[in-house]
């Protein structure tokens, strides 16, 4: 690499990285035989540390890399933030926060005003559910099953039970319902509940795309109950499903909007925690009363500016929409051709799912198609289901690799087992 930075043998790296990281970790990837390091990477490509093997990034850390690997635009304005910027003082009032702010609340809809700033997604959220029950001054939290909104503190408990079994009692008033299911949401919000946290496309739950119905359902719901409603797009938002924000497709105006990952621009970590004008009001006995350090460090801020830019542009989102339908005009055929295997293509935009047909599928999927120099990889908590997120930044005819390459994929799998 340019900077002088060599990799080590991949041999070498699994052998140090055991030693000093997670052996579990390497253990499992090598029996699964995906022994790949990550090496050069650059658009829609990354290579094995060895240089020998080549993968399309369709798992893209779930959007950290929807503007694919090492964005020429994103790194130059990294480079030049770093001519004359710093982390900054977060405690102190900040020129580009406010400037980020300025344009997060210009994109989102309604009165979306203020944001916080953190680090990583789960923190985000942590911020969330402290803000809706300051303001609410309620307890209750309710989540979807198999919904995900990171491993952090309050992020956690409003997880699946799998994710915190290990680590003790949960912290009290988190409750789950079941994904689309109105009548338990019902049953579920009461006068104490201080919001309801939906992904607007539960990613890890493998993208069941919800109704109109539904999610204006939750969101009517907490108006009537006087419960906040926390929409969660670390995943879903920043141009994934052809809108900046996927709320946009169901016309809700969040209480707050979570965004992360793709913020980052894949080079600088960012997340924030947008709020309405009036939730606000939590900061005024003390503004200090949440801090995060390196939340919105400033050096990172201009590359959020420029994700911005690029995301919101029409022409960009125009290039997302084509894409959808050229995916979903592609893929449709699969269904017939690998029946009873291939049940449908999920999906908003491209925010995407491949569901398969048994549980067992999604991690043979992730395998073969690694063979097939293809990274993707089955949705946790619903492995039928493998994920389809590739970067926004395709042209067709990477797209069209990508179709050919599952297709290859289905068809070694469909020949093992019709
Ligand atoms: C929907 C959603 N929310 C929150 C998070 C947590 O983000 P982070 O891993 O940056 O803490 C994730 C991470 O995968 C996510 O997918």
């Amino acid at each position: 690499m340019d900077n002088g930075w060599t990799f080590m043998s991949k041999d070498a790296v699994f052998d140090l990285f055991s030693r000093y990281v997670s052996p579990p970790k390497a253990l499992f990837f090598r029996q699964v035989g995906i022994d790949f390091v990550m090496g050069k990477r650059e658009g829609p490509y990354i290579w094995d540390v060895d240089g020998r093997k080549r993968l399309i990034d369709c798992h893209i850390n779930g959007g950290v890399f929807n503007l694919g690997h090492r964005h020429p635009d994103i790194v130059r304005t990294l480079r030049e933030a770093l001519n004359t910027l710093d982390i900054g003082n977060h405690h102190l009032v900040s020129d580009l926060r406010a400037r980020l702010g300025q344009r997060l609340a210009e994109l989102t809809p309604g009165d979306l005003t203020y944001t916080v700033f953190g680090v990583g997604g789960g923190e985000a959220i942590d911020l969330a559910i402290k803000v809706a029950r300051a303001y609410t001054q309620r307890t209750k939290i309710i989540s979807v099953r198999g919904g995900y909104h990171g491993h952090t503190g309050l992020a956690l408990a409003a997880g699946d039970e799998k994710y915190r079994r290990p680590f003790g009692p949960p912290p009290p008033g988190f409750l789950q319902v079941p994904f689309g299911d109105l009548d338990a949401m019902r049953r579920a919000v009461d006068e104490d509940t201080a919001a309801v946290i939906l992904e607007t496309v539960p990613a890890t739950y493998g993208m069941p795309i919800p109704t109109r119905a539904y999610l204006q359902g939750v969101w009517n719901l907490c108006r009537e109950r006087g419960a906040l409603y926390i929409a969660d797009e670390v995943q879903a938002g920043l141009g994934r499903t052809g809108r900046v924000w996927a709320v946009e497709h169901f016309d809700i105006v969040p209480d707050i909007l979570v965004t992360g990952k793709g913020l980052s621009g894949g080079i600088y970590p960012i997340t924030a925690t947008i709020l309405r004008e009036p939730l606000m009001k939590v900061f005024e006995p003390d503004p200090f009363i949440h801090i995060s350090t390196f939340g919105g460090a400033e050096v990172g801020i201009p590359v959020a500016l420029k994700v911005l830019d690029i995301t919101a542009h029409p022409d960009f989102l125009a290039h997302v929409q084509t894409l959808a339908r050229f995916f979903q005009e592609r893929m449709r055929p699969f269904a017939e051709k690998y029946a009873g295997l291939f049940v449908q293509l999920r999906q908003l935009g491209l925010m995407m799912g491949l569901e398969l047909t048994s549980p067992q599928l999604g991690p043979v999927f992730t395998r073969v198609a690694y063979d097939m120099g293809l990274l993707m990889i089955y949705a946790n908590n619903d492995p039928r289901v493998v994920q389809f997120l590739p970067p926004l930044i395709i042209t067709e005819d990477v797209a069209e690799e990508i179709v050919q390459r599952v297709d290859r994929t289905l068809e070694f799998m469909y020949r093992m087992h019709p």
